[in-house]
């Protein structure tokens, strides 16, 4: 079985793991992958939606995985117990979900070393909540597929410090590891914010104003970051 895309990122992000816990697994290909390799040596999938897992059961089972990869119904991690995995996957849904998910199973996520996420929206506001509640971003990665930019997280427990508000936007490990996609990625975020603010201004009302002005410095601070990356680039 191969994956692509923002699959395999998610993959190649997760380290060597005893037991992993792939939470809203649906077609369950990532544990599997994950698996057949060796990267877990075991894997619990939970997903919300019996109809969901029975997608990844069928193909735990093609590829006679049973023994290794046990599937359970639930809500986000209240199926785990503290101390059954050491890495959690958590990807595909959005931002505040993972957060959620994360928030409601302290005694769980307390247990576990490596979280590996990948919010589909509200990645800044996911990325503030980590940080500002113990854990630290150590990695992060961004594909492409088509016209979207997927953006891919490892949190560990842990403290980090962030100077600026633009580095939940525009995650700070992208910017130290010089990813690949860093400066595309942030000229999708400059057009799509450009794009916003022109729809609000032709709009005139003065609810608009206000989202304008944050918006607009918001801009700003994309803007500085793109110069300096590229600066950077030239060095
Ligand atoms: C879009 S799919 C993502 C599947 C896979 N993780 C991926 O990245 O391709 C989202 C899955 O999360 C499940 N889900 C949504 N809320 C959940 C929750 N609170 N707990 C567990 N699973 C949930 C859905 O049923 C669905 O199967």
């Amino acid at each position: 079985m191969r994956l692509k895309g923002r699959l395999l990122s998610v993959a190649e992000m997760v380290p060597p793991s005893k037991c992993i816990v792939d939470v809203g697994t649906d077609h369950g290909r990532l544990p599997v992958w994950l698996v057949k390799r060796g990267i877990a040596e075991r894997a619990i999938v939970t997903d919300i939606s019996a109809a969901s897992l029975k997608k990844a059961e069928a193909l735990i089972k093609a590829h006679g995985l049973e023994s290794l990869i046990e599937p359970r119904v639930g809500d986000g991690l209240s199926v785990v117990y503290p101390g059954e995995a050491d890495t959690v996957v958590i990807s595909g849904m959005g931002g505040l979900l993972i957060r959620d998910i994360l928030k409601n199973a302290p005694q769980v996520t307390d247990s576990v070393k490596t979280f590996v996420l990948q919010p589909m929206r509200n990645q800044g506001l996911l990325r503030k909540w980590l940080v500002n509640s113990g854990y630290a971003i150590v990695d992060e990665s961004l594909v492409r597929e088509k016209d979207k930019f997927y953006e891919v997280m490892v949190a560990q427990h842990g403290k980090q410090h962030i100077t600026r508000d633009v580095y939940y936007d525009i995650g700070y490990m992208l910017i130290q590891k010089k990813d690949p996609l860093l400066k595309e990625f942030i000229e999708y975020k400059m057009a799509k914010t450009a794009a916003i603010i022109e729809q609000l201004e032709s709009k005139g009302t003065p609810y608009s104003k206000k989202g304008i002005d944050g918006l607009k410095r918001k801009l700003e601070d994309y803007r500085e970051v793109y110069q300096w990356v590229t600066r950077c680039d030239r060095l």
